[in-house]
């Protein structure tokens, strides 16, 4: 470190007061004072509401504000909803608004959940031969249920529990190693407390079970367990939501080149992310443009329905796109098949006050309703990016939404932004374009 430069290492950092922690990192900025009023600028309120937003997390400073809106009009399974979002990302709701204003009235969206199976598992290494575990299983299996019912009681009260336990040889891949893999039904909860503390549990009972089992001799009586965690991995935690329509339908998207037209470049677009990864990485994150503005407004984790995602997109051995479409006679059919462990129980969902009033927003719906407005929500944005992408393109619409962010880069005041939004309805937007009309109005 170059002599006269402050250390920023520090020592008790968690254990100080958030004021302290706060100044403590303003000193390293050129505005020290101004960083602070900043960062405390936007401490709630209420000071209860901050306090729980503070315990949500550690070495909490201040809160981190994102944009949350309502994408209107949508029609689900005959059933009306208003979408709350929360995304930073320019024309992302807008998007959606205008996907679900367009399927509103052609027969809105349609969907089914597949499967609400969750899992876990319990991985150890155990060297001896494979019948000897698989012969113990039934034993073992009928303790896991024994032991674990202080923990699975209330789950198994609300429709959900253990709903299998299988042992699962992978010695071909890694040596000696073998899973106890559980499945789980967990409601309307994400359930990944609940799945964790049972395979914990379970792990013990592994580690107390085996080294006193009759006939387990040597190496045998040896268990290494290495760990017991839930698989984001959920797959057979599935929706299904497609929309369709005639394709004479389809015309008042594209009035240029007419419905046949924008049916065939629709479909070749899918075909494209079908088959091709960099486009599917694309496609696949218009999806969850939609799907993890959700997930963030009603408190879920975005970051496992991601991963899963994208785990699940390349289940056949490539990465492909999560939709795909039918063209029947002239029935256009588009769809989406998703993974998406979704709660509407436990977690943030009812601790923080903005994700309760989304869920509230939605009607108080359950895992499997939460699913289906998330999986809508993902197609409705892929159908609009898709869309723009086949007709006008991405930029017109997204530079329009962003001109905002750009009139804010340069200090417009309300005059110059009123200025700006009446001369772009007809001039194309750019960063140059914004700055030469700004430059003008000040000369
Ligand atoms: C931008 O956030 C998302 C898109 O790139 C999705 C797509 O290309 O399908 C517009």
């Amino acid at each position: 470190m170059t002599e006269g430069m402050k250390s920023k290492r520090i020592r008790g950092f968690s254990k100080m007061s958030k004021k302290d922690k706060l100044i403590w990192i303003s000193q390293f900025l050129p505005d020290s004072q101004e960083a602070v009023n900043e960062m405390e600028g936007f401490w709630h309120r209420d000071p209860n509401v901050q306090q729980l937003l503070d315990e949500f997390s550690e070495n909490t400073l201040t809160n981190f504000v994102m944009p949350y809106g309502i994408a209107p009009n949508f029609l689900i399974d005959g059933q009306e909803y208003n979408i709350p979002m929360v995304i930073e990302e320019s024309s992302v709701i807008a998007a959606a608004s205008n996907s679900a204003k367009f399927w509103s009235e052609h027969g809105g969206f349609h969907t089914e959940v597949i499967s609400t199976v969750k899992s876990g598992n319990v991985h150890f290494i155990w060297d001896g031969p494979s019948e000897k575990l698989e012969g113990i299983m039934p034993e073992l299996s009928g303790l896991i249920l024994e032991a674990t019912q202080s923990i699975t009681a209330n789950m198994v009260k609300r429709g959900g529990g253990i709903l299998a336990i299988k042992l699962l040889n992978h010695t071909d891949k890694l040596k000696n190693y073998y899973k106890i893999r559980v499945e789980f039904e967990t409601v309307d909860s994400m359930g990944a407390n609940f799945i964790n503390s049972c395979l914990e549990e379970i792990a013990s009972i592994l580690k107390e079970f085996i080294p006193q089992y009759p006939g387990f001799e040597g190496k045998e009586k040896e268990v290494k367990i290495i760990m017991s965690i839930l698989s984001n991995y959920t797959p057979d935690c599935l929706v299904k939501t497609w929309v369709e329509c005639d394709i004479d339908e389809l015309a008042v998207l594209d009035r240029e080149h007419g419905a046949d037209e924008f049916a065939w470049k629709f479909e070749q677009a899918v075909r494209i992310a079908q088959v091709d990864p960099y486009r599917a990485t694309t496609h696949n994150k218009g999806i969850f443009n939609g799907i993890d503005a959700v997930a963030l407004a009603t408190g879920n984790d975005f970051r496992a329905i991601e991963a899963c995602g994208h785990t699940y997109a390349s289940r056949n051995g490539h990465y492909t796109s999560l939709t795909d479409i039918k063209i029947e006679g002239r029935r256009f059919t588009y769809t989406l098949t998703v993974p998406l462990a979704m709660g509407t129980v436990g977690g943030l969902t009812s601790l923080h006050p903005l994700a309760k009033r989304s869920l509230e927003i939605l009607g108080n719906p359950g895992g499997k309703d939460l699913m289906r407005i998330a999986a809508v929500t993902g197609l409705a944005n892929n159908f609009g990016a898709v869309k723009s992408l086949v007709t006008k393109g991405i930029q017109v619409g997204h530079m329009k939404m962003h001109l905002m962010n750009i009139l804010n880069q340069f200090q417009a005041t309300e005059a110059e932004k009123e200025t700006a939004i009446v001369h772009f309805t007809n001039h194309k937007v750019s960063y140059s374009a914004v700055e030469q009309l700004i430059k003008s109005l000040r000369s």
